[in-house]
């Protein structure tokens, strides 16, 4: 079982905010009910998940699940990346050091590995789920296809299944639904989806024409400012603005709109939220529960068409490792 609002610390923790502001979020996270927690090796440089390890101290074990994840980097040689059973399994033990836990709850493979036959990567997570250091495995961009095969293999092998999904969605971009929503709802598998929000864009607080509000994550030169230019378009702009009456009528803030919009998906299990300050994390818990009638889904879709993008073949794959 996970919160349907989950908390997750790429770009914030380690980099853009503070320790204090990232603990302040965890706490917030907490006092809100959020009980899901997902990060990532290699998110800022791996202090991501020491300041989560800081933040999380002292909670109880038992009262919280914790995500992370292993594929992207985390050293200069060429055995720090992808999914080998070499990477997986130090990956996790650096994991579970920094996360000052003896078990991860969900351990994700950040993307598909073209450089590993995908029997050792599923044999690497069944011996950690053997082992107890891991309780549940997912994967996270992978397409339809890569799923599929690893559904097939896990039951011949005998290897503990996935049990997830971690894709980008939101009301802008709906590439999962086509083909691996399908798949995994045959499969039994759940998303557990990233950038509800796009990044914060879907809040509304991005004007056209307008420079960035200060403090925001398009101001960050850490790395966020890059990972948000795709969306500060003024045509994106322009149309998420057109959403706010809609909102309006709603009774809801746009941005609570657009995280209860990604969980009217029966197959989302969790929308993973990033907050750089605890009243965000307060405003977005709101959307836990709001139901959204199909007038209104209609109403959105009619702003946003033109601009949704749709096409299963932009899940993020990787020719080769990075
Ligand atoms: N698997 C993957 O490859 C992958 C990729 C990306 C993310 N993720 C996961 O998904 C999590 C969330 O991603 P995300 O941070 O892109 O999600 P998001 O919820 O779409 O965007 C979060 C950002 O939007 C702004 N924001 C949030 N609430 C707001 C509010 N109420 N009002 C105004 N601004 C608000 C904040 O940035 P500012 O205050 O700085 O503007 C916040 O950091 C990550 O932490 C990570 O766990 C996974």
């Amino acid at each position: 079982m996970v919160s349907e609002i989950a908390y997750g610390n790429w770009i914030t923790h380690g980099s853009q905010v503070e320790a204090d502001a990232a603990h302040a979020c965890v706490r917030a996270a907490l006092d809100a009910g959020i009980t899901t927690f997902d990060t990532a090796d290699v998110y800022a440089g791996t202090r991501a998940e020491s300041v989560l390890g800081d933040a999380l101290a002292g909670v109880r074990r038992e009262s919280y699940e914790l995500f992370t994840k292993v594929f992207w980097p985390t050293g200069p040689g060429r055995n720090d990346r992808g999914l080998s059973r070499k990477h997986i399994i130090e990956s996790c033990h650096a994991s579970l050091r920094r996360l000052q836990t003896d078990h991860i709850d969900l351990y994700q493979a950040h993307r598909f590995d073209v450089e590993t036959p995908l029997e050792e990567t599923l044999r690497a997570f069944d011996d950690l789920v053997r082992q107890g250091k891991v309780l549940y495995v997912g994967v996270s961009e992978w397409n339809a296809e890569q799923i599929s095969d690893a559904v097939r293999i896990a039951a011949e092998m005998g290897f503990d299944r996935i049990v997830s999904n971690q894709p980008q969605y939101n009301m802008l971009w709906r590439v999962i639904e086509s083909e691996v929503v399908p798949t995994c709802e045959r499969a039994g598998i759940g998303q557990v989806v990233f950038s509800p929000l796009a990044q914060g864009v879907l809040t509304g607080k991005y004007k056209p024409g307008e420079q960035p509000p200060p403090g925001s994550r398009a101001t960050d030169r850490n790395g966020g400012a890059d990972f948000i230019a795709r969306w500060l378009d003024d045509d994106v702009l322009t149309a998420v603005q057109r959403l706010q009456p809609l909102a309006d009528d709603a009774g809801l803030p746009l941005g609570t709109l657009a995280i209860a919009w990604v969980l009217q998906n029966p197959n989302v299990s969790a929308a993973i939220i990033g907050a750089s300050r605890p009243e965000q994390v307060h405003a977005n818990v709101q959307a836990a529960g709001v139901r959204l009638d199909d007038d209104l889904l209609k109403r959105i879709d009619e702003v946003l068409d033109p601009l949704v993008e749709r096409d299963p073949g932009k899940t993020q794959q990787l020719a080769q490792r990075p």
